[in-house]
């Protein structure tokens, strides 16, 4: 693998979408709109989000925001997906109906970037190498917080503090758009 792809995959892309710093301004210049209307900020709060999948190279991560929440994109690597499988064994709960990726679509994985545990964000790690806290570890989420780490499909390693895996958010694909929210 070359260093320059190496980068890209340690590299993740901090994207809040145009909808939601569209609301966060209108927030800002209309506060009395926002005190008069709450059922319209609601639901600008909960509107979707789309993100332009194609900007998104092999093996890096973008972070969307949603809801207040920040998700996690990955465009998994075809060596993540090979190695997935391999984790089975080693997750609380492996998954399987839900797909090698989680999602609908076989190359990427949409989660919420929150951990189960006690709501700590989790970090990506890509890298196929020992870690600190794994030896043997094939790339995932490790959480700083208390210690636990998740597989790059979010699902929860045996033995750690976070009972559940990573939370799928609701979402669907429109060609290369990814759309996050209750209206996908
Ligand atoms: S909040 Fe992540 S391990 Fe505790």
């Amino acid at each position: 693998m070359s260093k320059k792809v190496d980068q890209n995959r340690r590299k993740a892309l901090h994207i809040t979408s145009g909808i939601v710093g569209a609301v966060t301004v209108a927030g800002f210049a209309v506060p009395f709109l926002s005190a008069w209307n709450p059922s319209e900020k609601a639901k600008a709060l909960g509107a979707s989000v789309e993100f332009d999948l194609s900007k998104l190279e092999v093996g890096a991560m973008a972070v969307l925001e949603w809801r207040r929440t920040p998700i996690f994109v990955v465009h998994q690597t075809s060596k993540a997906l090979e190695n997935l499988p391999k984790l089975d064994s080693k997750v609380t709960n492996p998954a399987i109906e839900e797909g090698i990726t989680r999602s609908e679509n076989s190359k990427y994985t949409v989660l919420k970037g929150v951990c189960t545990h006690l709501s700590c964000a989790p970090k990506y790690y890509p890298e196929i190498e020992p870690k600190a806290w794994d030896q043997e570890w094939l790339g995932g989420f490790f959480c700083p917080c208390h210690g636990s780490k998740f597989d790059l499909a979010g699902r929860v390693y045996k033995g750690v503090p976070a009972p559940t895996n990573l939370e799928v958010p609701p979402h669907s694909f429109d060609g290369d758009v990814l759309i996050v929210g209750d209206s996908a």
